[in-house]
């Protein structure tokens, strides 16, 4: 072995042995700085014959390239090296306890809508399903709604490409559960609405439950006696009164508003009702001296505001997770 390999070897020890880039570099110094052992090899290269120049110079160069190629793994390891004693002292402490999973919870109109859900099917209701992008035969004209009819203009609609619509109601789902179901029917439909609409009790999307029953005599008696019965259970008290208003709905007639407060504080408005309009069963071959009904349109989002105690709908679809978790 003669010095060139031996300076070598030596070299690539030292480096191996050093654990810190300080050391490192003055390891590099020993070897290949301005009096380092190679360099002295270098300069040394002149007092060579000249035949033999070449190739020693040649392997010099080799040399001094391995030794600048093991400085940088060297430099790569103990980077990693300090990053792996990082981690094992700082950040992966093994003996902390586990991070847990965040568990998700249901949003509370959700909640609302399963309550809703579960009292009705408790007073032997189906719960029924529908599109929300609806075509214009089931959201207006099969609900006694025809192009032209002013009634059209009570709702701000959302119109979707070839001639469909956002769903303004739930009230479509009555027309495509009759197309489907012959009579006694008795379904609720919850789902999402929309309508151009934006405020402190509006969003432009909301929900609305849909209720349908139909028999031979179902009238007007049923649906009060049916929806105090929902709201006390609803509110779990039992100073719930209700009061019907006059209103107007093409699908339905007579139709009304029904308002509700608890003991004698203010009404609110939180359904839309009525005796199913004859109009609505024929365009379902459902025949109107024989069978008959009522037909409600619910605002849950209502109810949940007035059972948690909110008083901005917005609230509930800003999705931010400091008002969420307190339904939790
Ligand atoms: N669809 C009506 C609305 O959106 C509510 C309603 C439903 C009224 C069923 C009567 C019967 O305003």
């Amino acid at each position: 072995m003669d010095d060139l390999d031996s300076i070598v070897d030596g070299a690539l020890a030292d480096f191996q042995a050093c654990i810190d880039p300080a050391a490192l570099e003055n390891a590099k110094a020993k070897y290949l700085g301005k009096a380092g052992a190679l360099t002295a090899q270098l300069k040394a290269l002149g007092k060579l014959p000249a035949d033999a120049r070449a190739a020693t110079g040649a392997r010099i160069n080799a040399a001094k390239a391995k030794l600048e190629g093991a400085l940088v793994a060297r430099r790569a390891s103990i980077a990693d090296l300090k990053l792996a004693a990082q981690l094992s002292a700082e950040a992966l402490d093994v003996s902390l306890p586990g991070r847990g999973v965040g568990v998700g919870g249901l949003h509370p109109l959700t909640r609302t809508l399963e309550r809703v859900e579960t009292l009705f099917r408790s007073l032997g209701f189906d719960v029924a399903d529908g599109p929300e992008i609806e075509d214009d035969f089931h959201n207006f004209t099969a609900l006694n709604t025809p192009e032209n009819h002013p009634a059209r203009s009570m709702h701000d609609t959302f119109y979707v490409e070839g001639g469909l619509v956002l769903r303004t109601h739930t009230s479509p789902i009555q027309i495509r559960y009759m197309e489907t179901h012959a009579p006694p029917i008795r379904i609720i439909a919850p789902g999402r609405v929309y309508r151009v609409d934006s405020d402190a009790t509006h969003s432009p999307m909301f929900h609305q439950v849909e209720g349908l029953w139909i028999g031979s005599d179902v009238s007007f008696a049923d649906l009060k006696a049916l929806f105090s019965d929902f709201l006390r259970n609803f509110f779990e008290r039992d100073d719930v009164t209700l009061r019907f208003r006059p209103s107007f709905f093409p699908f339905t007639e007579p139709s009304a508003e029904i308002d509700m407060r608890f003991g004698d504080g203010g009404w609110l408005e939180i359904s839309g009702a009525g005796q199913v309009h004859p109009n609505v069963l024929r365009a379902v071959n459902i025949d109107p001296e024989r069978w008959q009904g009522i037909a409600f349109g619910m605002g849950p989002d209502r109810l949940a505001m007035l059972r948690y105690g909110v008083d901005d709908l917005r609230l509930f679809y800003e999705n931010d997770l400091r008002f969420l978790r307190q339904f939790q």
